[in-house]
């Protein structure tokens, strides 16, 4: 499958099959596809748990939640707790001479020196504050994409959900104060048809992207959209017309109660 039909395709999967595991080695394999991905001064702060639902201990299985959608980690063979490892930074400076070892960084007859008395003061000035949320998450957000991109790859389905709970997580999973949680993945076999109902909705295009300028809307054109459409990026909007039986038929075979948002 082409790139552009893999992101047209690719979406929340929030009702995956309980009772299928996933294979330990297909988590790997995601965390694989993290770690190669890029990241400021290569610093490598992305980190995850997996907890596999049926083997973990009880009490880690528990200690993994959200108020929000909580079925869906209920539900899920496997969730991941990704996060973010603050003391990542403190090796920034070994990380910045590896690169220039490795022909990444800097060329011509003392680059090194230049990395020692030039770059390295830079970012030695602005350390602590790299700590703080920022530029660290949206690196973590590229591994945790490239995870997800492996995951719809392998047959799997996923969904980011956000937690109030992340502090006590991080004290129940037994992670230093120096971790920062950013989001639990659900993983598992889709319990639902992959379109899953067709494409969420965007806002529009000229509202986001600007040209040469704040307020200047990049002009969007119908050819290039034209094109993804026959690329398959863009599928069918949704509700596809069969949308609402499907959710019925979903809580009741994984016996849902409520309304599916808490
Ligand atoms: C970082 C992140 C956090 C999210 N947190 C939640 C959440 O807490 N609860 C939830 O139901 N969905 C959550 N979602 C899923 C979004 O609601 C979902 O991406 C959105 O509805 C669009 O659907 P799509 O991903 O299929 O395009 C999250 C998604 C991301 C990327």
């Amino acid at each position: 499958m082409e790139l552009r039909e893999v992101m047209g395709r690719r979406r929340s999967i929030r009702f995956l099959n309980p009772n299928k595991p996933v294979e330990p080695e297909k988590i790997q394999m995601m965390f694989e596809a993290s770690r190669i991905a890029s990241h400021w001064g290569n610093v490598q702060s992305l980190r995850g748990i997996a907890v596999f639902r049926d083997a973990a201990p009880k009490e880690v299985v528990d200690s993994v939640t959200s108020p929000i959608a909580g079925y869906q980690i209920r539900l899920a063979p496997v969730s991941i707790v990704w996060f973010l490892e603050t003391a990542a930074v403190d090796g920034q400076a070994d990380r910045l001479r590896e690169l220039c070892k490795v022909g990444a960084l800097g060329y011509g007859e003392g680059k090194e020196k230049a990395i020692e008395e030039q770059l390295l003061p830079i970012f030695k000035n602005i350390l602590e504050s790299t700590k703080a949320p920022g530029l660290g998450e949206v690196d973590c957000g590229q591994g945790i994409a490239q995870a997800t991109l492996m995951a719809f790859d392998l047959g799997l389905g996923t969904c980011c959900l956000g937690t109030p709970h992340a502090e006590q997580i991080r004290q129940n999973l037994g992670m230093p104060e120096s971790c920062r949680i950013l989001l639990i993945q659900t993983v598992g076999y889709p319990a639902e048809s992959p379109e899953a109902g067709g494409q969420r909705p965007r806002l529009p295009f000229e509202e986001l992207f600007h040209i040469n300028g704040y307020g200047h809307a990049f002009p969007r054109s119908q050819e290039v959209v034209d094109q993804l459409t026959r690329d398959e990026m863009f599928q069918a909007p949704a509700p596809l017309p069969w949308r609402e039986a499907e959710l019925e038929y979903l809580q009741k075979a994984l016996d849902l109660k409520g309304n599916g948002l808490l």
